[in-house]
């Protein structure tokens, strides 16, 4: 693990974009997947400069979603897809050659979990996948608790995540499950980047990155990932 401590959240947004980009330099037919929720918002408006500057050539790279609630699709508020769609895509003045964007609410989720899984198959392994942590050391939607053998799996959310995710949709939805890219597909990329910020991060990331590799904390399987960059700020640093 290579661990980068930053300054404050924009220097650790733009730190994750460059890794990011750098894969895309290494591999333009790359593909992407980056994470939803709060930390990756500057990082992936970063990510878009860099390819609206030409700093980065997207146009022959793949973008897939990590995960997403089941039950909402990429038109609902808080949704991971319309974070990617608004966020990231919509941003982009040069698009990706294709995308693969999760859809939640889809009326058969398995033939759902089945086409990422077709997908990841067909263009992957990840070149590059940027994952934020979650307070109970979740990656994309995989829990405490996860098979850690998993590909594309369907998980139901934990009582963590659950109190957790009022803060994206407040009482408008009610979500029991997530569909999630699964750790193996996570430790099967070229490159992963975990970015973390803020201090109510601080113990968690202590417990992934400095303590024993269980699933009760899936983070930590990262520490066996043989190119994983940890670019955090100071706040979440606080404990390392
Ligand atoms: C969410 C998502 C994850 C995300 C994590 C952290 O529930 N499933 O993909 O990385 O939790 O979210 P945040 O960045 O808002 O703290």
């Amino acid at each position: 693990m290579i661990l980068t401590i930053c300054k404050d959240y924009e220097e650790m947004s733009r730190k994750a974009a460059s890794l990011a980009a750098e894969s895309i330099h290494e591999n333009p037919s790359a593909l992407v997947s980056f994470p939803g929720g709060d930390t990756p918002l500057g990082m992936v408006h970063a990510f878009a400069d860099m390819v609206n500057t030409g700093e980065v050539d997207i146009s022959k790279a793949r973008y897939v979603s990590l995960d997403e609630w089941v039950g909402l699709s990429d038109k609902d508020e808080g949704s991971c897809g319309l974070f990617n769609r608004t966020e990231l895509l919509g941003r982009l003045q040069k698009p990706f050659l294709d995308t693969h964007i999760l859809n939640g609410a889809a009326a058969d989720i398995e033939t759902e979990r089945k086409a990422l899984d077709a997908y990841i198959a067909q263009y992957g392994p990840l070149d590059v996948s940027v994952l934020g942590i979650g307070m109970n050391g979740h990656l994309g939607f995989n829990e405490d608790g996860v098979d850690f053998s998993l590909n594309a799996h369907i998980i139901p959310l934990s009582e963590t995540t659950k109190t957790v995710m009022t803060k994206y949709f407040g009482e408008k939805f009610h979500p029991e499950y997530g569909i999630s890219q699964g750790i193996a597909q996570i430790m099967a990329a070229k490159k992963v980047i975990l970015i973390a910020n803020g201090a109510h991060k601080a113990e968690i990331l202590e417990k992934a990155l400095r303590g024993e590799v269980t699933n009760r904390v899936p983070a930590s399987v990262l520490q066996n990932h043989p190119n994983c960059y940890v670019v955090v700020d100071e706040a979440a640093a606080a404990r390392l």
